[in-house]
């Protein structure tokens, strides 16, 4: 099948059957050991590595690491005892015959060689490095593995929607800010002078249109566009396999997102069983500290708060006191506590108090800060047992249960218990319907005037019983939405529509956007809903933290050709660059509205 101009058959479909047979093959030199009289050299394709024997010294010398080669010669087994098992072709070679040059490399700024990673013996260099050379970055196997995985599962994706009447559809990348709490990426309008182009932060209102077009069921994998911090699983651009159906409810949707994940998930050779656990936003929160709980491990956080009630000791008189059990802590140094009291400021919190049970004692700072009764009490309260260590935070009930969420998943890193290769799903369901828009822990930019602003969007459905009152008491408000959660990763999300624009409407005045900016933002969407819009819902996945976790590597960098690095920057391309004067004329962004009248 590989059978080509420039070669006959990739390097791995060499086997034995071709032994005493002419074959041509081209690729890398991927390692090269000149013994004079008699070279082996190691040709790597996208397929692998085969082994090739130069006997002509004068062919061998000018030869170096990854210059591009095509060799053509007679397949033979290797003598005994010259086998290489870690390779597909380790029990043959190639006899070259003749061998051209396609291309020659200069020395690679770093090594890229299969071999050398096989036997973990490569020494890759810091990732600003490695992504200004992306493309030698990605001749490793490994990064090739990471595509090919993420090809795999927007196959299966595509396959699971496409049986079930789905129409794929793209939606424009040049349009008007869709808001999903990010700042927006612009592009200047060069034919209208003084305008802006946003990049889609997803195709939200879009698909919400094509709903009102009749579509259906759309689906996409839509690159979205979002000015946020950097983090390990975020990036300014990004993939989502983006979903909507009309005449569905929740259920609905949950349903064909299951049958998503169940197939992509098989696709990398994992079994997803279905359907999918679910927790409600608040138990999330009460008892894993996280609307993204990691369910590989249980260790729930325990409420302390009524325990705590009448205690003596200051720091614990809060609205909320909570715990997490680190079973076996109580044996770890003195300085590893102190270490956990520097994890947890540098987290922002005040401290991390902690109890040592040990010997049928309580240590630690705190145990002689709390009443006799409470000591008598605690380790029960919160299910520790002897040689246990208990963890405390106080405060603000969300924030403290999000240092202890953070703390729980802290200790089952350290006692190993993470394992990449297993899978632990969950929908997150019962979110609230709006969030405090001044919360300094939240880069989210609100989208209104008001103190609330949307946990999810602001197109997001109340739930049924709060119709009629989330406008009159949106701190207590639920939605219809939902977030589908894989071992601490928020991997998707997606909610019922609004799909009356009265509603809408009322929705827009608790965020505080008025008439105004609701018709200047949005006013095409409220413009289709008057025109019948079918009751609709949908959810987007993350398609680039679907590969990563899949691929089981640490950053959705791992999973993307051309990532950017810190700061938004591609060290490739050298992407944010300053413009020429002529552009900055040309595409008005300096433009002023009196310079018409110049
Ligand atoms: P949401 O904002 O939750 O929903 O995005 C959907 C999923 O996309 C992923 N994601 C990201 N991945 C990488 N880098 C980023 N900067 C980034 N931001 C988000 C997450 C997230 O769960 N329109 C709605 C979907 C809907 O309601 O149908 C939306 O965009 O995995
Ligand atoms: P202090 O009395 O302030 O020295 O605190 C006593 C212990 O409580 C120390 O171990 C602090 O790290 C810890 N601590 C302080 N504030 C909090 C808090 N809000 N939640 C949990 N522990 C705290």
């Amino acid at each position: 099948m590989s059978s080509t101009k420039y070669r006959s058959h990739s390097a791995s479909e060499v086997n034995e059957s071709l032994v005493d047979q002419t074959v041509t093959i081209a690729g890398w030199i991927d390692r090269l050991r000149n013994h004079g009289g008699v070279a082996f050299v190691d040709i790597r394709d996208a397929s692998g590595l085969i082994q090739v024997v130069i006997y002509d010294e004068n062919v061998a010398r000018p030869l170096h690491s990854e210059d591009v080669l095509q060799v053509t010669g007679v397949v033979r087994k290797r003598p005994e005892g010259e086998e290489n098992a870690d390779i597909l072709t380790g029990t043959i070679e190639i006899v070259a015959d003749t061998v051209t040059v396609l291309s020659n490399s200069a020395t690679l700024p770093f090594q890229v060689s299969t071999e050398l990673e096989n036997k973990g013996e490569l020494d890759l260099p810091n990732e600003d490095l490695r992504l200004k050379y992306r493309y030698l970055d990605l001749r490793r196997p490994s990064m090739h593995a990471n595509l090919l995985t993420r090809s795999n599962m927007s196959k299966a994706a595509r396959a699971v929607l496409d049986n079930l009447g789905f129409t794929e559809v793209e939606t424009p990348t040049l349009i008007k800010s869709t808001p999903e709490g990010a700042r927006d990426f612009l592009v200047p309008a060069r034919l209208v002078p003084g305008s802006w182009y946003a990049l889609p932060q997803s195709p939200q209102l879009l698909k919400q249109l094509l709903m009102v077009g009749g579509v259906e069921r759309y689906y996409q994998l839509a690159r979205c566009y979002r000015d946020e911090d950097f983090r390990a699983d975020r990036q300014p651009e990004f993939t989502q396999f983006d979903m909507e159906m009309a005449y569905v409810g929740q259920e609905d949707i949950m349903k064909v997102a299951e049958q998503v994940i169940q197939a992509v998930w098989k696709s990398a050779g994992y079994e997803v069983t279905l359907p999918i656990n679910r927790i409600s936003w608040t138990d999330a929160m009460n008892y894993y500290g996280s609307d993204k709980p990691d369910l590989r491990f249980d260790n729930k956080l325990v409420d302390l708060t009524d325990f705590f009630a009448n205690t003596p000791f200051r720091v614990f008189q809060q609205q909320y006191v909570g715990a997490v059990v680190y079973k076996g802590g109580a044996s770890l140094p003195r300085r590893q506590f102190d270490a956990w009291q520097e994890w947890a400021r540098q987290r922002g919190a005040k401290g991390l108090a902690y109890i040592t049970f040990k010997d049928g004692e309580l240590r630690g700072p705190v145990a002689k800060n709390i009443s006799e009764e409470e000591r008598a009490g605690i380790m029960d309260a919160v299910h520790a047992e002897d040689g246990d260590a208990v963890f405390f935070a106080a405060g603000k009930k969300r924030s403290s249960q999000e240092l202890l969420g953070a703390v729980r998943v802290e200790i089952a890193k350290r006692q190993g218990l993470l394992d990449p290769h297993e899978f632990a799903f969950t929908w997150v369901v019962d979110f609230p319907l709006f969030k405090q828009a001044n919360d300094p822990d939240d880069d989210d930019v609100a989208v209104g005037h008001s103190q609330w602003t949307s946990e999810h969007h602001p197109f997001t459905m109340p739930s049924e019983e709060w119709l009629d009152t989330f406008d009159t008491d949106p701190e207590h408000a639920m939605s219809d939405s939902y977030d589908i959660v894989c071992n601490g990763n928020e991997i998707g999300g997606g909610s019922v529509r609004i799909h009356r624009d009265d509603i809408q409407k009322r929705v827009f005045n608790v965020l505080g956007i008025t008439q105004e900016e609701a018709n200047e933002k949005f006013g095409f969407l409220l413009e289709a809903f008057k025109y019948g819009a079918p009751p609709h819902a949908g959810l987007a996945f993350g398609w680039d933290r679907c590969a990563q976790l899949l691929t089981a590597t640490d950053s959705i960098r791992e999973v993307i050709a051309f990532p950017k690095s810190g700061g938004g920057k591609d060290p490739l391309t050298l992407a944010p660059a300053p413009i020429t004067d002529l552009q900055r004329k040309e595409t008005g962004v300096d433009y002023q509205p009196d310079d018409d009248e110049e």
